[in-house]
């Protein structure tokens, strides 16, 4: 039987409903550091990331409809207060709807790999878009990344290369949430290591 997914408003945000620029503070209720993943998929890594750290506030991103609903509900039934969910295109998102310094760290957890090369132009890291996680982020603030796709790894390391000036590398620092023997704790990492892939990660830092 499919499991009921309950629409909770309190996670779930409207993108038309808001002001064309968001306003983090009054998204969350007050000011405090803003934390972005982006392609959230069931929120696990939002779930157990947002409940260790109360006083972020976490903003998950995430197109695809079927999860958006799972990640809402399980955020929802949880209660969590410091999360909120938007189904949208997150690069559209972060370019004419994140503000200038508002964000003071990204996830990018298993993006979409695309491994066709006629498909590469899909991938979420590239310059156009690490151009706007640049502009929103605050001074020092951090991307954190992993992949279990080698290819995209090393295209990602280049981007980062290319973009020595703008960003230094940093240690990945494992998210609290993640559990022993995990570097990230999502969903999509519990069923990597099961079919024991290398997973790769990335860190990079504002300069
Ligand atoms: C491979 S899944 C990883 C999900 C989650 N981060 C994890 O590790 O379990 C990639 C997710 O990113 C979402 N996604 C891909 N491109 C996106 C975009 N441009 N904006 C928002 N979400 C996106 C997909 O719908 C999918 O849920």
């Amino acid at each position: 039987m499919a499991k009921e997914l309950r629409a909770y408003p309190s996670v779930s945000l409207d993108g038309e409903k808001l002001p064309e620029k968001l306003d983090f503070a009054e998204i969350f209720g007050h000011p405090a550091p803003v934390h972005v993943e982006i392609g959230c998929g069931k929120g696990a890594f939002l779930l157990h990331q947002a409940r260790i750290e109360p006083e972020v506030s976490f903003l998950g991103i995430e197109w695809a409809n079927k999860y958006y609903r799972w990640a809402v509900d399980r955020l929802g039934r949880w209660d969590v207060g410091n999360v909120r969910i938007i189904r949208t295109d997150a690069a559209d998102l972060i370019a004419r709807r994140i503000p200038d310094e508002s964000v003071d760290a990204y996830h990018i957890y298993f993006p979409d790999p695309w491994p066709k090369k006629r498909h590469h132009k899909r991938r979420f890291l590239c310059q156009a878009n690490l151009d706007h996680l640049h502009r929103t982020l605050r001074p020092a603030g951090r991307i954190y990344i992993a992949t279990d796709h080698a290819e995209y790894f090393q295209a990602i390391t280049e981007l980062a290369r290319a973009n020595a000036h703008r960003f230094t590398p940093i240690d990945f620092e494992r998210p609290a949430a993640a559990e022993t023997g995990e570097l990230t704790g999502t969903n999509f990492e519990r069923k990597y290591l099961k079919e024991n892939r290398p997973i790769h990660t990335l860190a990079l830092q504002k300069k």
